[in-house]
This record gives C-alpha cells, structure tokens and sequence, in this order.
C-alpha cells in the first residue's frame, strides 16, 4: 500500500492550480440519471470517488466518455466528461457498491424520479460518525413515496410519479437537500424546501438542473421552490472550484510560511474559513486568476473555531486547521457540530507532538513550538490532509500511512505540493 512521505521544514512557494470540487462533481454526475440525453460536465477532478462513481452508475445504464482522452498526458487533471443515460437498465443500487461510497445512496432520488422506483441499499457505517439517511426518507415520503426498509435496503416507490409538496428539514443536510431537489426537479406541482442546505454545491447543481430545464429558483438560500417539469435534457455544465481542497492549501501556507497562489480558487466559496486563515496571520487575497496566501517572519496565531453549515466554517476543513493550530502561540477551541466523531485526527497529531486534549465535541489545541516528525494514518479523507499539513511543518520525516484516503479526494496532492518547494514524494511498498 503507498504511503506519502514528508521532510517536514520548507516554506511553499509557487503556484497551486485548485480542482474542481468532488462535493459538486458527484451530485453533478447522478444528476445525469435524470434524463435519457447527454449530461456534458466540465472540469470533472480525477479522483478515486470519481471513478468509484462512474462504475455505479454504469451499473444504472449510464455510459460516458471522457473528452479526447490521452491516458498519460490526462492522467491525475480535471477533464470534461459527457454522461449519458439513455436507458435505465437497473434501478437497484447493491451493498457493494454503496457502502463504498456513501454519496453513492444519492441515486435514490433521481431513479424513484425518473423510474417511479429505486431499491438502494442503506449505505451503512461510516468513520466520521453515523450519518443516518431519515432525512432521505422523510422528504421522499413528502413527495409522495411509499417507502419502507427491506433486507437493508430502502425499497421506494411511486407508481404514479412525485407530488410537490412543502418539506422543511429538522436538519441541514446537504446529500438530503442534493436529493430533494433532484426528485422534486420531475415531480408534479411545486415542491419548496425549508431550511434547505445553502453550499455552494447546491446552487453548482441547481444551476446545471435548470440548464437542463428544470426550474427551480432559491438555492443558496434556505428556502428553494422547485417548480416540476415532464423531462430534462442534457446540457453542458462546469463543475465549481473545490473550496475544501482551496482552504486545506491555504492552511498549508499558514502552517510553514510562504507565498503561494491558489490558481483558479474563488474566495467567495469560503469566505469564513479564509477570515479564520486571516486572523491566524497570514494575508489571503482574491485576485484576478485566484487567492493568494502569504505569511512571513511572524508566528501563527490561535484562533478559536465552530463548524457550522455554510457558509459558517466548514467541517471538512475542521482536521486541517487543527493542524495547523498545533503550532499556534496559545491556546485554541474547535468545536465539532455537525458529526459526532469526527476527532480522530487527534491522536495522531499527538503522535508529532501536538497537546490537544479533548472535552466532549471540543478539542482543546495547546500550540507548541515545533512538531516532530513520525509514522502516522488516518481513517477519513479530511483527517489524512491534515496530516499532511502537520508532516509539512514538522521537524524530520513523517509518513502518512493510508494514502488512498487522500486520493479519494485530493487530485495530484504530491505533485501540487512539491511544486511549491514541498519535499514529499509517494513511497510504493
Ligand atoms: C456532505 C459532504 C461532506 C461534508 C458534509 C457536511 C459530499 C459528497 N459530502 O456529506 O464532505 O462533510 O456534507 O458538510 O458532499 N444527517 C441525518 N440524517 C440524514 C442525513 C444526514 O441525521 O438523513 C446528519 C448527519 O449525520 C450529519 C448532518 O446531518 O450529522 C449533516 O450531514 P450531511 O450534510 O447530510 O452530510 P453529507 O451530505 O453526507
């Protein structure tokens, strides 16, 4: 298994080209489900997920081709890639796959939509906490779905098709709003969402399902009001800038110094998070081709954060900035909100010498003068980057074990790094 090995101390300068974002880029691709034409997605980011995708919905019916494929030249970019679903040839998503991949389970909503059925099996445990699928239910039901739970799987359907109906969530969810909207996109009548999730990945999706003819105003906010239509078509769309792998990078620069621009990056996705990066010292500004990050000669400063739904400080950034507040001058809160256990980064920072000690769902970081490198792994994505962070900081050498979490959703996260001064390589053993 590979392992990503890091020589802890040089500063990164250069330039750091930003992704398209995983978050968007899947709920984009299932949306291709929705109509029997060509969904063309751009800047699709090269990642295991991605592909693990690709592979569910193939098992749907959906065929793809990805845009004047070379294999080497392409390898590990962003690329354009054209989905088709013109038959609907499964609508049962197996265990196998969706307990891969928990977005997988987000199918449910463009199949019962389209098919007026779906069987998708639950997507079970998960590292980060247990991520229930209620919200799923609860609002399929309210459009008119019979469901119920069988062998593991949640069976729906809809004989007649989706009816608009009124739904407010008793709590934010993105893939329950990503899955709402879907449905509600070829249902009769006017649907509107309350206390919708507003991510960015929201209005990505919505903008693409309304290029396709659906017509939905008011994502981004927390009510959408979706207005059902007969059928989409396909359409051409560009997935959005990955704000997650923008504000890891910027954590970086804070973490060892430097000056590094995020090409491509826009601030407005992230806004709260690059205020934290801000008040930690370092300068953050929006230019034309993208951020730039700079931190010279003063240390980092603790700043106390809560994650929240956006556009409060995201939670899959929550490891990263723990990473970096290990090297802080004083002291520093973070409060996880949004999942239960998701601190299991802790123990592992510890092992590089970090004093964090932990109080129900806040940590409480000790900043210290200098890490040390070690042998480390992590069990989620966002854990494994923020040891690399730490690794980037550090004194000597530290290896992260478990590398394909990262590439689960980091594209070219060596490569990128290493152009900026980074001395890390992958290690095959
Ligand atoms: C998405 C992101 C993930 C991010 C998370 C929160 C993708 C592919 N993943 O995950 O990276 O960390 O948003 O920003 O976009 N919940 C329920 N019942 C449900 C559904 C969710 O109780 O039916 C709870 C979850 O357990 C969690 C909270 O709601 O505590 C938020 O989860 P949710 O926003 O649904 O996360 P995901 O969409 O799975």
């Amino acid at each position: 298994m590979d392992r990503i090995r890091i020589s802890g101390g040089a500063k990164l300068n250069g330039t750091i080209p930003i992704s398209g974002a995983k978050n968007a880029a899947l709920p984009l691709m299932i949306a291709s489900l929705l109509t029997d034409d060509t969904l063309t997605l751009e800047n699709v980011p090269h990642l295991a997920d991605v592909e693990l995708l690709i592979r569910i919905l193939g098992n749907h019916g959906v065929d793809y081709s990805v845009n004047g494929r070379r294999e080497n030249q392409e390898k590990g970019y962003s690329r354009t890639i054209h989905f088709t679903a013109h038959t609907i040839v499964d609508t049962t998503a197996p265990y196998e796959l969706v307990s891969k991949m928990r977005a997988s389970f987000w199918v449910i909503g463009p199949l019962l939509a389209r098919m007026r059925q779906a069987r998708v099996s639950l997507p079970g445990g998960c590292a980060i906490g247990t991520r229930p699928v209620d919200l799923f239910i609860d609002g399929l039901r309210a459009l008119g779905a019979n469901i119920d739970i069988e062998s593991g799987y949640v069976v729906a359907k809809a004989p007649k098709g989706l009816v608009g109906n009124r739904f407010t969530f008793p709590k934010v969810s993105v893939g329950a709003t990503h899955v709402l909207v879907m449905a509600a996109s070829l249902a009769k009548g006017e649907t509107v969402l309350e206390n919708a999730a507003c991510e960015p990945e929201i209005v990505n999706l919505a903008d693409c399902l309304n290029l396709m003819g659906a017509r939905i105003t008011g994502a981004g906010t927390p009510t959408i009001r979706i207005q059902g239509v007969d059928s989409l078509s396909g359409a051409r769309h560009r997935v959005i800038p990955d704000r997650i792998e923008t504000g890891t990078y910027a954590m970086a620069v804070a973490m060892t110094g430097g000056d590094v621009l995020l090409e491509g990056a826009r601030s407005d996705l992230l806004e709260t998070a690059l205020d934290v990066v801000r008040r930690t010292g370092a300068e953050v500004t929006q230019i034309n081709s993208g951020i730039r990050v700079t931190r010279n000669g003063n240390g980092i400063a603790p700043v106390d954060v809560t994650t929240e739904p956006f556009p409060g400080f995201p939670t899959d950034l929550q490891a990263q900035f723990m990473g970096l507040m290990t090297m802080a001058k004083g002291r520093s809160r973070i409060t996880e909100t949004i999942f239960e256990n998701r601190f299991m980064h802790v123990q592992e920072l510890v092992r590089l010498g970090a004093k964090i000690s932990l109080s129900g769902q806040t940590a409480i970081v000790e900043g210290v003068p200098q890490l040390k490198g070690a042998p480390v792994m992590a069990t989620d994505l966002r854990a494994s980057v923020s040891l690399v962070i730490a690794g980037l900081a550090a004194e000597g050498q530290t290896e992260v074990n478990r590398v394909y979490h990262l590439d689960r959703g980091f594209e070219r996260l060596e490569e990128k790094l290493s152009g900026c001064g980074a001395v890390i390589e992958r290690v095959s053993v």
